[in-house]
């Protein structure tokens, strides 16, 4: 039988754009930076099956207090099917918002301790969906330079005046601050964690300087909910700031769970508002209601298992000393993104495939995703590693690090 992606051949496609399309791919591997799509097998997990590689340890993803494979939130996954069926078929005003919906939302609330939260289907949609409806031409919105895409997306789509401080920099802050005095808002937006680096943004000065300047506080906690803190509840927790921060945007596609789905927790006002307004909020469907039954299963069994950020923090710490001692570098920090730069791209590249060779899973980050000649490899450690996961991963990269030259 001839598919009819087979029938079609890709004639429907502008000749000029497919040439230019296929060059480029052509240039991309020429320059050793071309991304390859591991398939994965099975769940995600501290030990995963990849197609044409079989079992390796898994260092590169966000299941950071491993509930990708918590059976009690794969279990909440299939009731919530039972109960709901597959999915939202539109959006949330038009053909109504599902019980599992309102649970969540009030979940997310009391765990970051907010009056009220409002879910989207992604983090990259909160974000988008954020600043456009409440900040117009006479606010300033200011962002530190190295935000992740899907704020930088949202400012893009924001009427407000951009102003962008150097990373992580308060004194460049508030001089962004002290020119900005006369909008009517000031916002100011940082990611909690930072992706790349695993830099945790400097919160209790960012909020004295939002104080003094009348200014919105938002983070963006996607890499710090369920990981960060005594118990999970992310940046403001680590610095006992607790329900301090104006608005906190977050993803329930990494820690919480893994599947898909972000929110915006802060008033009741402001969520109530969104749902009028927001533009990713009105015009495409909600979260499918078995992943917001997944991941309110997934806060519940945070809740009530806080000893897996606790074994996520000593599982780091290990690995970061035991990396030290083999003559590594990575990014000195207190989050469980371990990167360790490498130069240019092509050799991230090359050694992310020739550790997966040994059996590692570890992803290398070139630019555009990180600066030129920062190309990094990203370990990222999981409270689902045992030791002996870590130590498996810690003996390739001593046998590849000493072949490369690079220990
Ligand atoms: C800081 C940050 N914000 C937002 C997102 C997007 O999250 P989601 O996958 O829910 O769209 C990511 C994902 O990589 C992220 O790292």
């Amino acid at each position: 039988m001839t598919l009819y992606s087979e029938r079609i051949g890709g004639t429907t496609l502008n000749q000029g754009l497919s040439e230019r399309l296929a060059r480029e791919l052509g240039e991309m591997r020429d320059r050793g930076v071309l991304k390859t799509l591991r398939h994965i097998e099975g769940p995600q997990s501290a030990v995963i099956r990849l197609e044409g590689f079989g079992e390796v340890v898994n260092l590169c993803s966000n299941n950071y207090v491993g509930l990708c494979d918590e059976p009690s939130v794969m279990q909440a996954v299939r009731d919530g099917v039972d109960r709901y069926g597959a999915g939202t078929s539109s959006v949330r005003f038009i053909c109504g918002t599902f019980t599992v919906h309102r649970e969540l939302e009030e979940g997310i609330a009391d765990f970051l301790g907010t009056e009220a939260s409002i879910t989207y289907t992604s983090c990259w949609n909160a974000n988008e969906g954020l600043f456009a409806p409440v900040l117009g031409e006479e606010d300033v919105l200011i962002s530190d330079a190295l935000n992740h895409a899907s704020i930088i997306d949202g400012i893009r789509l924001c009427k407000a005046q951009r102003k962008i401080y150097r990373h992580m920099d308060m004194d460049h802050l508030r001089e962004v601050l002290e020119a900005s005095r006369d909008a009517r808002h000031r916002l100011v937006i940082t990611d909690g964690v930072f992706s790349m680096e695993g830099e945790i943004a400097p919160l209790p000065e960012i909020r004295e300087l939002c104080d003094r300047f009348d200014a919105i506080m938002v983070i963006d906690d996607s890499h710090a909910t369920g990981v960060l803190g005594e118990t999970g509840r992310g940046t403001p927790e680590h610095f006992g700031m607790h329900g301090e921060v104006d608005i906190v945007t977050s993803t329930l596609g990494k820690a919480l769970g893994g599947m898909a789905g972000g929110f915006i927790a802060s008033t009741r006002d402001l969520c109530d508002y969104l749902t009028q307004v927001s533009r990713t909020q009105l015009f495409t469907n909600a979260l499918p209601p078995h992943s917001a039954c997944g991941a309110l299963a997934a806060i519940r069994h945070l809740e009530s298992h806080p000893e897996l950020v606790s074994k996520l923090k000593a599982n780091t710490d290990y690995f970061r000393e035991r990396l030290l001692e083999l003559g590594y570098r990575p990014i000195e920090g207190d989050t469980p993104i371990v990167p360790v730069i490498i130069g240019e791209t092509s050799d991230a590249i090359a050694l992310s495939n020739q550790l997966l060779a040994e059996g590692v899973f570890v992803i290398g980050f070139g630019f555009p995703v990180v600066p030129k000649g920062e190309a990094r490899i990203r370990c990222q450690i999981s409270a689902s590693h045992e030791r002996e996961h870590l130590d498996r991963a810690l003996d390739a990269l001593k046998k590849v690090g000493g072949e490369l030259g690079l220990i």
